[in-house]
């Protein structure tokens, strides 16, 4: 069977269509925002405990007015190749929607040229991987516009390192889940005992 080059046209045309009014893509996007972060790099952050610090700000390198649609910033830690290797559920699409570098949002905030920085401890759920941070700059419709990131287009410069929370903390947390069920256990026993004492007293 043969299929009408016209009829493939029109399939380009509207995969097209689809892929351009359905989702912003990320390489459609200029890197206009400077991301800075208080890593060093290949630094090793405990989850839970340790912080960064990031400041955004406008390139002002970019003409005036470049920025005039930013409405909000969403600064967010991306995951490295290193650690997205072999991981299809970290995986990097350029359809912005289905992208997956960058599940975990840092701060959102209220877009403005300069003098931003946000201090973020990182959060206990943060697993064991090599990350960046990249913020995104949204107009009024919440789509991305503009974005900046503290790592090089390859993302392969100043990347840092979480380390999630280790068998200290599971301790912690074993002993706090034993002391919760004692407390339950005691509490019961004190009932009882109470009830006891009640039905002595009703019984003499
Ligand atoms: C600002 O943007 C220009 C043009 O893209 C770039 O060459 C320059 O390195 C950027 N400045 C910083 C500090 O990233
Ligand atoms: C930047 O922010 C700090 C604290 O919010 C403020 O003290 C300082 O004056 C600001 N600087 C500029 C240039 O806006």
């Amino acid at each position: 069977m043969k299929i009408p080059a016209g009829f493939l046209v029109v399939c380009l045309m509207f995969s097209c269509f689809v892929a351009t009014s359905y989702g912003v893509l990320f390489s459609s996007l200029k890197d206009t925002l400077i991301v800075t972060a208080t890593h060093t790099q290949d630094q090793v952050l405990k989850a839970g405990e340790e912080q960064i610090t990031v400041t955004w700000r406008f390139n002002q390198t970019y003409p005036a007015g470049t920025d005039s649609a930013y409405k909000t910033v969403k600064v967010k830690l991306c995951y490295a190749p290193i650690s997205q290797k072999d991981r299809k559920w970290r995986k990097t699409v350029d359809l912005l929607k289905k992208d997956k570098t960058c599940p975990h949002k840092i701060v959102a905030r209220p877009y403005t040229a300069s003098n931003n920085s946000f201090t973020w401890t990182i959060e206990r759920d943060i697993p064991s991987a090599v990350y960046f941070v990249r913020a995104f700059a949204l107009n009024a419709q919440e789509e991305q516009v503009a974005y900046g990131q503290t790592t090089d287009a390859h993302k392969s410069s100043n990347l840092f390192t979480v380390q999630a929370i280790t068998g200290r903390h599971v301790g912690l947390d074993v002993a706090s889940i034993c002391f919760s069920a004692f407390s339950v256990v005691s509490l019961a026993g004190f009932f009882y005992m109470e009830k006891r004492k009640g039905k002595v007293a009703q019984q003499k």
